[in-house]
């Protein structure tokens, strides 16, 4: 099956070569276990093989965005200038033009573009554009299957319900999503500091590693110890 590396050292490993063609990958995590570090790498290695990517951000600024790569060592201004990497940041305030542009503007952007990889960081606040359970059923999974009629790789990063970290804030992308990838802070003991792991929770179609495996974020990004074993 042909799939897309995501960048991430020891990751690649796990997935057996890297994220199958055409999936859409839920990336949950708490806050600072690195998720927009994880979309940005993944976007990095597609540019580095000369890939059409889109960055989607309902958080942080076109601006911010390209200051937080560069301190990785990620520069994006070339692949912007030539239209390789099309950076969006699109307001969780602004409800209707919003959706507006996530429903409507953005496939008429993957047929002109010729997208490979997407990235939504991070979907929850899209789908807090809608009050009750149902229509952001509806919505998110209209949006997928628009997706998917386009052939796109997509990560889409979530924060996580506050009881459980293997669920989104809504548990609804887990089911929507071809693909799971866990970030999680644990600790051993009060007194030691925090471990972050990373587990691939579900990934359709291939034969995944389901270990447990420590990363780190370093200045080139994140690593995944995918030698090392958790508390060893
Ligand atoms: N250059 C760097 N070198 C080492 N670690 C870094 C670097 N930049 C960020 N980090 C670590 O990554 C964390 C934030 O990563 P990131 O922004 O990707 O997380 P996130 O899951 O997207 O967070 P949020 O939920 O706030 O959006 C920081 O708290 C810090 O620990
Ligand atoms: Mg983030």
């Amino acid at each position: 099956m042909d799939s897309l590396n995501t960048g991430i050292t020891g990751l690649d490993e796990m997935l057996n070569g890297g994220i199958p063609k055409e999936h859409i990958v839920a990336v949950l995590g708490s806050p600072g276990t690195g998720k927009s570090t994880f979309a940005l790498q993944f976007i990095h290695a597609g540019l580095l093989k000369d890939e059409n990517c889109i960055y989607l951000s309902l958080e942080e600024s076109e601006d911010t965005i390209v200051k937080t790569a560069s301190i990785f060592g990620w520069d994006l201004k070339p692949y912007i200038t030539n239209k390789k990497l099309v950076l969006i940041r699109l307001s969780a305030m602004n409800i209707k033009i919003t959706a507006n542009r996530v429903e409507n503007d953005l496939p008429k952007l993957f047929e002109s573009f010729g997208v490979k990889r997407l990235v939504i960081d991070p979907i929850t606040l899209y789908e807090m554009l809608y009050e009750n359970e149902s229509e952001r059923r509806e919505h998110l999974f209209n949006f997928a299957e628009k997706i998917r009629e386009h052939g796109i790789t997509v990560v889409m990063t979530s924060e996580t319900n506050n009881s459980n970290a293997y669920n989104s804030k809504f548990g609804l992308i887990e089911y929507i999503a071809d693909g799971v990838i866990v970030l999680r802070q644990v600790r051993q003991t009060e007194l030691r500091a925090v471990t972050t792991v990373i587990e691939i929770s579900k990934m359709r179609r291939i034969d995944h590693s389901r270990d447990i495996k420590p990363y780190v974020i370093s200045k080139n990004g994140i690593i995944v110890h995918s030698e090392a074993e958790v508390f060893s």
